[in-house]
């Protein structure tokens, strides 16, 4: 069984999240209202409970623990992570890497986790290159960096809509990028 897990994945990585649906036999779905979970689920186009609702906050970290375990229980190995995780849960990736780490320790095989982060982090002396390190750590895990930007407009910009950040996450995904900015971070 495939098994993917989205973090934050009601937001705007709705699009990602119903796209994943049609390549995962699973995709876990990690936020706090079990209803925006709920919704999404019936919006995806196979409705064979593809979306496992994994309702918890990311911010109490024992809950987390225990949420990402039944994950792994239920479904198995995860081979795939979008994460969009707030700077309010800082060790939360951490804790969900530990556990996905170990896990493929015992079946080989590797996880790509791509994780989606603000246009901050385009700046060279952000912690992105602490985040690329500490990655480093988990050996089975492949960590791929989606940085958001903004998109220019008759000599204005904007924030990118739900639409195009979920497009460049698949796309991302897709050609397996390392590093990729959605739009653009200097004017
Ligand atoms: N460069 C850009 O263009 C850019 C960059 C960043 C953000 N934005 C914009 O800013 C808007 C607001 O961003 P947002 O951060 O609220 O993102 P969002 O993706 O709209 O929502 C956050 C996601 O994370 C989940 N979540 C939030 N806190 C959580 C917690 N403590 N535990 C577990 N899950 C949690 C939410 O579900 P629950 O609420 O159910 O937990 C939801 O799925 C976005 O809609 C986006 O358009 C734009």
């Amino acid at each position: 069984m495939t098994h993917a897990l989205v973090i934050g994945g009601t937001g705007m990585l709705r699009g990602a999240t119903l796209r994943l649906t049609q390549s995962y036999d699973r995709v876990s779905v990690l936020a706090r209202s079990r209803s925006r979970i709920e919704q999404l689920a019936a919006r995806g186009e196979r409705g064979d409970g593809v979306i496992h609702p994994l309702v918890v906050d990311y911010t109490q970290e024992s809950l987390l623990h225990d949420a990402i375990a039944e994950a792994l229980n239920d479904h198995g190995p995860i081979e795939l992570v979008v994460s969009w995780i707030h700077s309010s849960a800082p060790d939360a990736h951490k804790i969900i890497a530990n556990q996905v780490g170990s896990k493929l320790k015992q079946t080989g095989e590797r996880c790509r986790w791509f994780d989606v982060l603000g246009s901050a982090m385009a700046d060279p002396s952000s912690e992105k290159k602490n985040r690329i390190e500490e990655f480093l750590y988990w050996e089975k895990i492949d960590y791929r960096a989606v940085i958001l930007g903004f998109v220019v407009e008759a000599n204005s910009s904007r924030w990118l809509s739900h639409s195009e950040i979920s497009a460049g996450v698949i796309k991302a995904i897709r050609e397996d990028l390392e590093m990729s900015i959605v739009g653009q971070v200097h004017p």
